[in-house]
């Protein structure tokens, strides 16, 4: 059993990505941009958009936040999106999901220009995705691609099952895989005898937002596991039940701690898994920055031939 660590590959790709953006600033006098707008006030969203901008400003892309209440109507944030579709400082844009409930996500996140659009919300981007035709890829399943090949798994023939099927994680994950010989079932919370599928896979990616539902009778000996899953622990039972003792004394000092989708007793029997927290999620950020540099060099090639 090894753990596949994803700080190790986030700081790999973030060395490289220094150097480009380095490289950008002096010989073609371009600081990528990014924009996050977020609506609302729920905390976990806001620690993601700061954590972000953080890594951002670390490696010198000029970051801009654009706040907005909860109360916000659709035609607030499209015009918050129009703005940035406009800017040519912005190369990148992002919609901190989820949006409240009275918004429609999808009426929203249709306004950013597929040239900007560095989560690849957009349809034609995803298009592109289904259609093996891509260089750009959404950050959780790009992450996730890159912690396997750093770690040489090759996916190829390997019977993967995903399990959670949302437009940010599930649904790519599971074209990506495919897309590279995977042999892929996509289950969720309809899917009947979800047991008896992920026994017989050789990887499961678990993106459910559920804390311990892969438990250790669900999996084989061997397999490998991508827990893309972030869920709080608050309570003193749930945390005798769902997280390793390992994590007590972190847990009693925060009043909290952050475990997976799949249980800990289940990645005793991984050949090779990732953890939580220090798995995808330094990926998932780090893969922002990424497509964010992508975006940008993009930019410079479409007005070089516009010339
Ligand atoms: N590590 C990272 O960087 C990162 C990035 C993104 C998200 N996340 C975390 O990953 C988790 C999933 O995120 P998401 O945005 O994909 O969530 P989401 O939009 O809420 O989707 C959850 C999916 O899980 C399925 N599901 C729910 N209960 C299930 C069950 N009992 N059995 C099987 N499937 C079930 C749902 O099925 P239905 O479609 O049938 O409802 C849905 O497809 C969350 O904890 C989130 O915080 C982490």
């Amino acid at each position: 059993m090894s753990v596949l660590d994803g700080k190790q590959v986030a700081e790999k790709i973030q060395g490289k990505l220094r150097v480009e953006i380095e490289r950008l600033k002096t010989e073609r006098a371009i600081v990528p941009g990014l924009t996050v707008i977020l609506v609302g006030a729920d905390p976990a969203s806001l620690s993601y958009v700061n954590s972000k901008g953080r890594l951002a400003e670390k490696l010198g892309i000029h970051s801009t936040q654009v706040k907005l209440p909860e109360a916000a109507l659709a035609p607030d944030v499209i015009q918050a999106i129009v703005a940035a579709n406009d800017d040519p400082q912005v190369h990148a844009i992002l919609v901190q999901m989820p949006l409240p409930k009275h918004l429609d996500s999808w009426k929203i996140l249709d306004h950013i220009r597929p040239e900007k659009d560095v989560d690849c919300f957009h349809p034609f981007n995803q298009g592109l995705i289904l259609q093996n035709r891509a260089s750009l890829f959404p950050c959780t399943p790009a992450g996730i691609l890159e912690i396997l090949d750093h770690n040489e798994i090759d996916v190829s023939g390997m019977n993967s099952v995903v399990i959670g099927r949302s437009f940010l994680v599930g649904k790519p994950m599971a074209t990506m895989l495919s897309n590279r010989n995977a042999t892929v079932t996509l289950c969720h919370s309809k899917t009947v005898r979800l047991d008896e599928i992920s026994q017989a896979a050789d990887l499961v990616v678990a993106a459910i937002g559920r804390p311990g539902s892969i438990t250790a009778d669900m999996v084989k000996p061997g397999v490998v596991l991508i827990d893309v899953g972030i869920n709080h622990i608050e309570t003193e039972a749930d945390f005798a039940r769902l997280c390793q003792p390992s994590q007590y004394e972190g847990f009693k000092k925060k009043g909290y701690a952050i475990t997976g989708d799949i249980h800990f007793q289940a990645l005793a029997k991984a050949s090779r898994y990732t953890p939580v927290p220090g798995g995808v999620g330094p990926l998932t950020v780090t893969m922002l920055m990424h497509n964010t540099v992508e975006l940008c060099k993009r930019s410079l090639s479409v007005t070089r031939n516009e010339k």
